[in-house]
């Protein structure tokens, strides 16, 4: 069984109406990421913080997978498929994918601030002052910040390796060290990369799809249950 690995970002979660961070409303143009993703701000401002991130988890209750999420759970009819996406919205899942590495961590869980392998699922949307884990310590959004390690890019490095096929969707690649997963697959991969903003590559190993997610990612999902797409 070949593999397929899906390095996915805000984009894939745009048409379900979830903003984008860097696109013209995105939600880095309306707010500083200093503020409200790093651990200074948390250290200035937890009470903001948490509500930004509660105002994200409240909305995550209100919208739905979209058919780029569906289409890629139908790969895992014909192909291994590993998704790897920078979003801590839970769409995938959602969607049915089996096996789904969050690098930039999860909303719908908190994990404690004395102890960070004390990882909570949240049941509802509000994380507050006051919350505690069980060794007494508040607890913050699971979510990686600016400046902190990525505990699972090694995990989703492994997988790079003998990937077949790759399949980035709606990131800008800017932040890393996310961004990089791109190069570390095998030299023969084949590569799409699906964003109305992609760039395009002198290379015929690497395909440039200039569409929404969408659209193009079920088109390609036929194609490759096919086998169709040289
Ligand atoms: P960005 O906002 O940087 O990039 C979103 C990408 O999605 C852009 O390239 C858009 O062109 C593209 N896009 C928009 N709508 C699309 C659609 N309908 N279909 C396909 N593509 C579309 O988001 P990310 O690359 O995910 O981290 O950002 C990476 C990280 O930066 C995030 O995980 C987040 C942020 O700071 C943390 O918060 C830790």
């Amino acid at each position: 069984m070949k593999k397929i690995v899906v390095i996915s970002g805000a984009g894939i979660s745009a048409e379900s109406g979830i903003s984008t961070f860097r696109d013209s409303d995105g939600l880095w143009r309306k707010h500083r990421f200093e503020d409200l993703a790093s651990p200074k701000g948390w250290k200035n401002n937890p009470e903001l913080v948490l509500e930004f991130y509660n105002q994200r988890r409240k909305q995550l209750f209100d919208v739905h997978e979209n058919a780029a999420h569906k289409a890629l759970k139908l790969l895992e009819e014909k192909y291994k498929v590993v998704v790897i996406t920078q979003n801590v919205d839970d769409l995938h899942e959602r969607a049915g994918s089996s096996n789904v590495i969050h690098l930039h961590g999860e909303l719908k869980k908190a994990r404690s601030t004395a102890d960070e392998r004390l990882v909570y699922e949240l049941k509802d949307w509000a994380l507050n002052m006051g919350d505690k884990c069980e060794l007494g310590s508040q607890l913050r959004p699971h979510i990686v910040w600016f400046g902190e390690s990525v505990p699972m890019f090694d995990v989703a490095l492994k997988e790079m390796h003998d990937a077949d096929i790759i399949l980035v969707i709606g990131t800008s690649l800017v932040v890393y060290p996310a961004a990089s997963l791109i190069h570390c697959g095998p030299p023969n991969a084949k590569i799409f990369i699906i964003d109305p903003k992609a760039q395009d590559f002198n290379n015929d190993k690497i395909i440039s799809i200039k569409q929404k997610a969408g659209t193009a990612v079920p088109e390609l999902v036929e194609k490759l249950l096919n086998n169709n797409y040289e």
